[in-house]
């Protein structure tokens, strides 16, 4: 790069998902409301763009998700209730977790017609500049957060990044699939990506794990891309349009991603959030060991 690329200010968070997976629990509560130890999931991901330097945090809702605009606001009854009683431990963890005033946008996608759609739908709020783009299923666990790296990734080589992650071969048709070239700082470029590829014909076991920085260029495509696998307008479609006029680079996560849209990989973060806190850590180890020696061996 010769020049610093524009910087990335705004974060979108596509939360329109209707949840069908975790019914009844997600009934009458968003399904990114619900708990992963003691926050809530779409907590953990606002938190890593926060700690990227996002300013600016654009969420994309559908109907029955007004309780996260509630989350991001300040509850003055209940502040005003752990002050008198002296709760500084209560308020400050309320403090960490709200965003200034000013600092959240919250619009409708109104119908449920894919990630691209929900994306386009936040083309006003974003206007002209990169963005970062967090699905808020996919939590990732690390001493740094995700989207800091690819920051750093971003500064040198500008243009658009995708987090990617190896997964099993035989999972690859679940997911977006990008095709490895040269390394570049940081990453490397992009040659090709695919959604949900049938079984047995991904270009690498590279998985796009819910993070990217985009060009606002990918809102004019999407606003006329036609709907791709499962019917649904893809946004992977609308990213291999515009890698044919700009570049695409990958990075690659090393820590550990929770699918939290799946029942398995919510269990799984909140046992690996739960066991990385030293003092639950030491109370919940024997429980665990308890339930593991528990399992009787197929066949007995
Ligand atoms: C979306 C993306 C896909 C990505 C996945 C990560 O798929 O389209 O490229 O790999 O998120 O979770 P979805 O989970 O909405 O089917």
């Amino acid at each position: 790069m010769t020049h610093t690329p524009k910087p990335v200010r705004k974060a979108v968070f596509p939360v329109a998902g209707l949840g069908t997976r975790f019914l009844p629990a997600t009934k009458a509560v968003p399904k990114e409301m619900l708990t992963v130890v003691d926050k809530p999931v779409i907590q953990y991901v606002v938190d890593e763009a926060r700690e990227a330097g996002i300013e600016h945090f654009v969420f994309v809702t559908g109907r029955n998700k007004g309780v996260i605009e509630d989350h991001f606001d300040l509850q003055v009854e209940l502040e005003h209730t752990l002050r008198e009683r002296g709760k500084k431990d209560a308020l400050d963890v309320l403090a960490a977790a709200l965003p200034q005033p000013g600092q959240t946008s919250f619009t409708r996608q109104q119908a449920p017609l894919g990630l691209g759609h929900a994306v386009w739908c936040a083309r006003d709020i974003v206007g002209d500049e990169p963005f970062a783009l967090l699905l808020p299923d996919m939590i990732m666990q690390d001493e740094r957060g995700c989207m800091s790296r690819m920051m750093e990734v971003y500064r040198e080589t500008g243009g658009n990044i995708i987090s990617t992650e190896e997964v099993a071969w035989e999972e690859t048709h679940k997911y977006g699939v990008v095709e490895k070239g040269d390394a570049v700082a940081g990453g490397f470029k992009i040659t090709g990506m695919v959604e949900k590829p049938p079984q047995g014909s991904a270009p690498s076991n590279l998985f796009i794990n819910g993070r990217y920085i985009l060009q606002p260029e990918i809102f004019s495509i999407l606003e006329n891309q036609a709907s791709g696998a499962g019917g649904e307008i893809q946004l992977t479609d609308a990213m291999l349009t515009l890698a044919q006029s700009q570049d695409f680079h990958g990075f690659t996560f090393t820590g550990r991603t929770f699918d939290c849209g799946s029942k398995e990989g919510f269990i799984k973060a909140n046992l690996a959030y739960a066991m990385w806190d030293r003092n639950m850590a030491a109370s919940l180890g024997p429980e665990l060991r308890q339930l593991l020696d528990a399992i009787k061996p197929a066949g007995s």
